[in-house]
């Protein structure tokens, strides 16, 4: 398994509309497994195919993502992921993404979805996520459309989080020099 290059906001690839997987075979598979390894390693608990500079439609996930105890791993890897039924009931999370280090907002979301995907065997499978998966999903499948959480801030919450970000970036360049 390798750890694939992650590409962070304003890369134009976070923005593309990802196209759908024809099959699931070995090539994709080693896919997966490297952008399950890419999103451990950064410590993530969900990563889309964009953010690793691929414009198709897949997503890994983890809602335990856990260092300590690899045990309580529960890695999900989901192929073509649709949403096919939102609950009424919305939520706040504070939630984050890889593709904007360091910086976390509240997003509103469906409570539950209701997820159809093709899965690492190539199998049709169907889920119903509430709690943190049901975010995860929501939050992974926007990337497939391009849409990245800050999309659902508001105007003046993106600002102040996009200067955040841009002061985070100045302190990591000034650590390095
Ligand atoms: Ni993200």
């Amino acid at each position: 398994m390798s750890v694939l290059k992650l590409y962070e906001y304003p890369d134009e690839v976070l923005r593309q509309k990802c196209v759908r997987v024809s099959k699931v075979d070995d090539e994709l598979r080693r896919f997966l497994d490297d952008m399950l390894e890419t999103m451990y390693v950064d410590k993530g608990c969900g990563l889309a195919a964009p953010q690793v500079g691929i414009t198709k439609r897949i997503i890994v996930l983890d809602p335990n993502p856990s260092d300590e105890d690899l045990s309580l791993r529960r890695p999900m890897y989901l192929v073509n992921p649709e949403i096919i039924w939102k609950s009424e009931e919305t939520v706040l999370f504070n939630e984050g993404c890889l593709s904007l280090p360091d910086q976390r907002a509240e997003v509103e979301r469906y409570e539950k979805v209701r997820v159809r995907y093709i899965d690492y065997n190539g199998q049709e499978q169907e889920i119903l996520a509430d709690d943190l998966l049901a975010i995860i999903l929501q939050h992974e499948i926007d990337h497939l459309d391009g849409i990245l959480y800050i999309d659902h801030l508001s105007r003046l919450k993106r600002t102040r989080l996009l200067h955040k970000l841009a002061k985070f970036r100045e302190g990591k360049a000034e650590k390095k020099e």
